[in-house]
């Protein structure tokens, strides 16, 4: 695969640099009203997380979340009511979300790990979970059929794994092509791992169509698969916390835009269970 080479190393300083969500909001950073923000916008603009997730399904129940950045799925498990272990690659990324468990006095119910994901099992105990949560992870790691693997050991036939990776077919991706590439399609993958996230220069970034991730979760049942969410703001109103819609999208009807989310949209959202 395209990005195998790049060191773990890379990819942890990347996201050390610029934790994912960070500028969410500009209250000061571990402040009550900067986590509230953080998620205020977070589900604003990805409404599809909490229906995805649905936090409140995991009450009382062992949630293993690989990935978990600065933490706003994290706490919304904990706050309603799972056990959770959470997994980081960034060091910088995990102080927020353990500074977010205490503010929130979640520490009792949130256990956090550094670790790459690709060797989980070397760093958290083994032991099946009732789900096993990762939004927007895998495909920023160089090896993602390692992570699937790992997953697998924390898996009994009654767990649910749920993974958002991106979608090779989406209009983010032609988005990318042209305004970044100028249809340079043979550049295609360094394009968009370039101007996927919010800070430029992501060194992994894999797409996968609905078949290439069918074949990543080879030894998965996969319960429900989805697209979803399409960006339709302006970036230079969005950084200034101002929710314009860019006007090719504004004169769309609802459901067309409703449409083409849902059919070209970025996030592939999977449900899954190990084939026992
Ligand atoms: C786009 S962010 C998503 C964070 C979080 N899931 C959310 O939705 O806010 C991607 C995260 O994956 C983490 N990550 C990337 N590769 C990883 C790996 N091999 N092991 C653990 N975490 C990893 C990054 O450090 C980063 O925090």
């Amino acid at each position: 695969m395209f990005f195998q080479k790049v060191t773990i190393i890379k990819v942890r300083d990347f996201w050390d640099r610029r934790p994912c969500n960070i500028r969410h909001s500009n209250a000061k950073i571990g402040s009550k009203k900067y986590f509230d923000e953080v998620e205020k916008r977070k589900y604003f603009v990805e409404p599809h997380i909490p229906q995805f997730a649905d936090f409140y399904r995991w009450k009382g129940k062992k949630v293993l979340e690989i990935g978990c950045g600065i933490g706003t799925d994290t706490i919304n498990f904990a706050r309603a009511g799972a056990f959770v272990t959470a997994v980081e690659l960034s060091k910088k990324s995990l102080e927020i979300a353990k500074k977010r468990a205490k503010v929130f006095k979640f520490q009792s119910k949130i256990k956090f790990y550094l670790a790459n994901a690709e060797e989980l099992s070397t760093v958290v105990p083994v032991k099946p979970y009732d789900l096993i949560y990762s939004f927007g992870v895998i495909h920023h790691s160089p090896n993602p059929e390692k992570i699937i693997n790992e997953i697998k050991k924390y898996c009994n036939v009654n767990t649910v794994v749920k993974v958002m990776i991106y979608y090779r077919y989406s209009w983010k991706v032609l988005w990318i092509l042209f305004k970044y590439g100028k249809g340079a399609f043979w550049k295609l993958d360094r394009l968009i791992a370039e101007n996927s996230e919010a800070a430029t220069g992501s060194p992994v970034t894999y797409v996968f169509s609905k078949e290439e991730a069918i074949r990543l979760l080879n030894d998965f049942e996969i319960i429900d698969l989805k697209v979803d969410h399409i960006f339709p703001y302006i970036i230079s109103d969005y950084i200034k916390y101002k929710y314009k819609i860019v006007w090719y999208f504004r004169i769309l009807p609802k459901n067309i835009f409703r449409w083409l989310e849902t059919n070209f949209g970025w996030h592939l959202l999977i449900t899954a269970k190990l084939i026992g």
